[in-house]
C-alpha cells in the first residue's frame, strides 16, 4: 500500500493536473489555395457553418480547455468581424491573433499570445472541423502524462517513398500513421521546438515534427478517419454527406 507521504504526493499531482492551465490554438490563417474558393478556407461554410466556427465549437466543448486562441490572417480581420455574434457565444475565446505566411509562423504567433501560466497547448487546424471533443480529451490526457501527443489514424494504403518518379522504399504499412490534429504539447516543449526550428531554418508540415527533432518522444493516440483535413472541394462534399447521415451527432463536431 502507498505510504501516506506518497499518497499525498500523488494526490497533489492529481490536483495540479486538474488545475493545469490548457489553451488551444485554432489555426485559421491559411488561404485555401487547393480549395480555390473565393473565401479563405477557414471561412468557407460546411453545411452552413464556417470551418473555423465548427472547430472552435468542438474545442469549446472540451472541459479541460480553459482558453481558445484563434489565429487568422491579418487581411481576414474584417471577415472575422462579420462573425462577431457567433464568436461572442464561445466561452474562453481570447482576442484573435494575426498569423504568418507559413503554418509554423501562425503557430509561433499563437504561442506568443499565450499567458505564462499555460502549461499545455492544444494545436488544431481549423480545417479539421469534424474533430470530436472526446478525441481531443484523449490526446490531452496522453500529453499530460508524456509531454507530447498527437491524434493520428493508421494508413489504409501501402505507402511508397518516391524520388524522381521512382519508388525508393516501401515502409511497413503497420508502422505508418497519418498525423492529424489536435497535437498537444507541454508549452515549454513546443516553445523550444519552435526556437530550434527557427535557428535551423526548418519549416515542418506539422508541430510534432519539430518536437521530434528535439529528441522528445511524441505519443500517438488513434483517431477516427472522420477527422480528416478538408482540403479540396470533394472533402467538403464528403463531410457534408457525413454530417447529413447523422454521424456528426448534430453538433457539427
Ligand atoms: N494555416 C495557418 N497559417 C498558415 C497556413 C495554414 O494558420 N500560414 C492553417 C490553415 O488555415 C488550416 C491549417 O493551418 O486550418 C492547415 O493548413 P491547410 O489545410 O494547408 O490550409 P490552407 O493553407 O488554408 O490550404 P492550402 O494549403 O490549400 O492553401
Ligand atoms: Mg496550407
Amino acid at each position: 500500500m502507498a505510504s501516506p507521504r506518497a499518497e499525498c504526493g500523488w494526490r497533489a499531482r492529481w490536483l495540479s493536473f486538474g488545475l493545469m492551465s490548457i489553451a488551444a490554438l485554432v489555426l485559421a490563417a491559411g488561404r485555401g489555395e487547393r480549395l480555390g474558393d473565393a473565401l479563405p478556407k477557414a471561412f468557407v461554410p460546411l453545411a452552413g457553418r464556417p470551418l473555423l466556427l465548427r472547430s472552435l465549437d468542438a474545442l469549446a466543448a472540451v472541459p479541460e480547455i480553459d482558453r481558445l486562441v484563434l489565429v487568422v490572417a491579418p487581411g481576414d480581420r474584417k471577415r472575422l468581424g462579420d462573425l462577431e455574434a457567433e464568436l461572442a457565444a464561445l466561452p474562453g475565446l481570447a482576442p484573435p491573433v494575426d498569423g504568418g505566411s507559413e503554418r509554423q509562423h501562425s503557430v509561433r504567433a499563437g504561442m506568443a499570445a499565450l499567458p505564462d501560466d499555460v502549461e499545455l497547448v492544444v494545436v488544431h487546424d481549423a480545417a479539421r472541423c469534424l474533430v470530436r471533443p472526446e478525441d481531443v480529451s484523449r490526446v490531452i490526457a496522453e500529453a499530460r502524462r508524456h509531454g507530447a501527443a498527437i491524434l493520428a489514424a493508421p494508413v489504409r494504403d501501402t505507402i511508397k517513398r518516391v524520388r524522381d518518379g521512382q519508388v525508393i522504399e516501401t515502409p511497413d504499412r503497420a508502422s505508418c500513421w497519418a498525423a492529424q490534429t489536435p497535437q498537444v504539447f507541454r508549452t515549454e516543449v513546443l516553445r523550444e521546438a519552435l526556437d530550434r526550428a527557427d535557428e535551423e531554418g526548418f519549416v515542418g508540415t506539422d508541430d510534432a515534427q519539430i518536437v521530434e527533432r528535439l529528441g522528445v518522444a511524441v505519443r500517438v493516440v488513434p483517431g477516427p478517419a472522420s477527422n480528416r483535413k478538408l482540403t479540396f472541394r470533394e472533402d467538403f462534399d464528403a463531410a457534408e454527406r457525413w454530417l447529413a447521415s447523422g454521424s456528426g451527432g448534430g453538433t457539427g463536431s
